[in-house]
C-alpha cells in the first residue's frame, strides 16, 4: 500500500521553526518585534535600538546601547578594497548585485555555527548601509564620505550618500523606513538565509542568499516595480480602467497581497500615516504618484479587498523614497540593508539550535527508465 503523500506548495501555513524575532498578528494587523508593537517602535525608537532588540529580544540599557551604538559607528567605516570594488562596478552591475558581491567579499575565510556572534550581525547591517550610500554617491559621481561619530546610523546613510546634501526630516523618515522593514517573521528572503545558515555557511554568506532572494518582484522588487506601475499609468483617473483590464488579463497589481495578510497590511498604515504628515509639502512626480496611489488604494476596495487581497508596504513606500531622494535603483537595496537587521537576528538564533534544512520533494517522472545507447536511438 502506498502512503499519501501532500505536497505544501509555497510551504503555505508550514512552521518551519520557532523564533522569538518578530510576531505578525494575522487578525488584528499588528506587528511586533521581540514582543514590541512596531506603531510605538517607530514613534519612540530609533533603527539602531530596534537592532539591539531584534538580537538580544530586550531593550538596551543606557551604558549598553551607548557601546553598541559605537560598534556600529565604527564597523561602517569601509576598507579601500571595498571602496575600490564600487568604484570598478557601481555602473555595470546593479545595485542589489552589487551588494551581493560585496557581502560576499568581507564573508571570505569566515565560519558560521556561533550563536553568540553578535559582532559580525552588526558588521553586516552596519556594512550595507554604508555600502548601499556609497554605491549611490560613487554611481553620481562623488567620493566615499566616511561614517561620522555624532551622527545616527540613518543620517549617516544620507550623508555618506548625499554629502551633507539632505533634511533633518529627511532622517526621520529614513530611521522610521528602516525600523518598518527590520524584520517580518519568515518571508522568503528571511528562509534563505536560514536554509545557507542551516548549513553552517559563514553569516556573510548567509546573507547574500538572503539578497538574492530578496530581489524578484514578489517579494522586495515589489517597491520599485510598484513606482514603475504607478508612473506606467501616469493619471489618477485612469486607475479605474487600468484596473480593470489588468485583473482582466489576470496580472497582479503590484504593492497588493500578501501571502499572510489578508487585511490591510499594519506596515502600510503605518506608512500612510507617515506620509499624511508630509502631504502639504508633496509636489511634482511625488505628488502625482501619491495620488495615483490613493486611486488605487481607493478602487482596490472595490475590485480586489472583496477578494481578501489589500494593500501591503509596497504600494506606499516608494513615496517615501523618492521623497528623501533614493533613486528607484535602490529601494530594494535599501529593504536589504533593514531587513539585514532581521537576518542576522534569525541566523544567530537559529544557530542556537541548528538544523540543517533539507526538505523532501515527490518525484513525479518515471522510473526506472532503460538507457539505450546514443547509436541505437535513431536520428529523429
Ligand atoms: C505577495 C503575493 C505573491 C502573495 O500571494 P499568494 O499568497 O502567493 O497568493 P497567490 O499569488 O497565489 O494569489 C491568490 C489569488 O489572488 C490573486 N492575487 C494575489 N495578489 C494579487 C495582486 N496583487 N493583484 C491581483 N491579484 C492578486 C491571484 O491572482 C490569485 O487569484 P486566483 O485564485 O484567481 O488565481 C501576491 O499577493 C502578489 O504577487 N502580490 C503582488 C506583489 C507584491 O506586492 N509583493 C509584495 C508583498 S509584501
Amino acid at each position: 500500500m502506498t502512503e499519501h503523500k501532500t505536497v505544501l506548495k509555497g510551504l503555505e501555513g508550514v512552521y518551519v521553526t520557532e523564533s522569538g524575532v518578530s510576531l505578525i498578528d494575522t487578525e488584528n494587523g499588528a506587528l511586533y518585534y521581540a514582543g514590541y508593537d512596531l506603531r510605538e517602535l517607530v514613534e519612540h525608537s530609533s533603527f539602531e535600538e530596534v537592532m539591539f532588540l531584534l538580537i538580544h529580544k530586550r531593550l538596551p540599557l543606557r551604558q549598553e546601547f551607548s557601546e553598541f551604538r559605537e560598534l556600529i559607528r565604527r564597523s561602517m567605516e569601509l576598507e579601500p578594497i571595498h571602496i575600490e570594488a564600487i568604484h570598478r562596478y557601481a555602473r555595470i552591475v546593479d545595485v542589489l548585485t552589487l551588494l551581493v558581491i560585496l557581502i560576499s567579499l568581507k564573508g571570505t575565510g569566515r565560519q558560521g555555527g556561533d550563536p553568540r556572534d553578535v559582532n559580525s550581525a552588526v558588521d553586516i547591517v552596519a556594512k550595507m548601509g554604508s555600502f548601499l550610500s556609497t554605491i549611490v554617491r560613487i554611481k553620481e559621481g562623488g567620493d566615499y564620505v566616511p561614517p561620522r561619530s555624532d551622527f545616527s546610523y540613518a543620517e549617516n546613510l544620507l550623508n555618506m550618500m548625499n554629502g551633507g546634501n539632505y533634511e533633518d526630516e529627511h532622517v526621520e523618515i529614513l530611521d522610521d523606513l528602516l525600523i518598518i522593514h527590520a524584520d517580518h517573521g519568515i518571508s522568503a528572503s528571511t528562509f534563505a538565509a536560514l536554509v545557507a545558515a542551516s548549513t553552517l555557511s559563514d553569516m556573510y554568506s548567509s546573507v547574500a542568499a538572503a539578497i538574492l532572494a530578496l530581489k524578484g518582484p514578489l517579494h522586495g522588487g515589489a517597491s520599485e516595480a510598484s513606482y514603475e506601475q504607478a508612473l506606467n499609468i501616469g493619471d489618477p483617473a485612469k486607475v479605474p480602467a487600468w484596473l480593470e483590464a489588468t485583473l482582466s488579463q489576470k496580472k497582479k497589481v503590484m504593492g497588493f497581497g500578501h501571502r499572510v495578510y489578508k487585511i490591510y497590511d499594519p506596515r502600510a498604515v503605518v506608512l500612510k500615516e507617515i506620509i499624511a504628515k508630509y502631504l502639504d509639502r508633496m509636489d511634482g512626480k511625488v505628488r502625482l504618484v501619491y495620488e495615483i496611489t490613493k486611486a488605487l488604494e481607493d478602487y482596490g476596495q472595490k475590485y480586489l479587498a472583496p477578494r481578501g487581497i489589500f494593500p501591503n508596504l509596497d504600494l506606499w513606500t516608494p513615496i517615501l523614497y523618492r521623497m528623501i531622494g533614493l533613486p528607484s535603483d535602490t529601494f530594494t537595496a535599501l529593504f536589504a540593508v533593514s531587513r539585514s537587521a532581521g537576518w542576522t537576528a534569525h541566523i544567530l538564533e537559529y544557530w542556537r539550535d541548528n538544523r540543517l534544512i533539507r526538505p523532501l520533494h515527490l518525484y513525479v517522472g518515471e522510473y526506472p527508465r532503460k538507457y539505450i545507447p546514443m547509436e541505437l536511438r535513431g536520428d529523429s
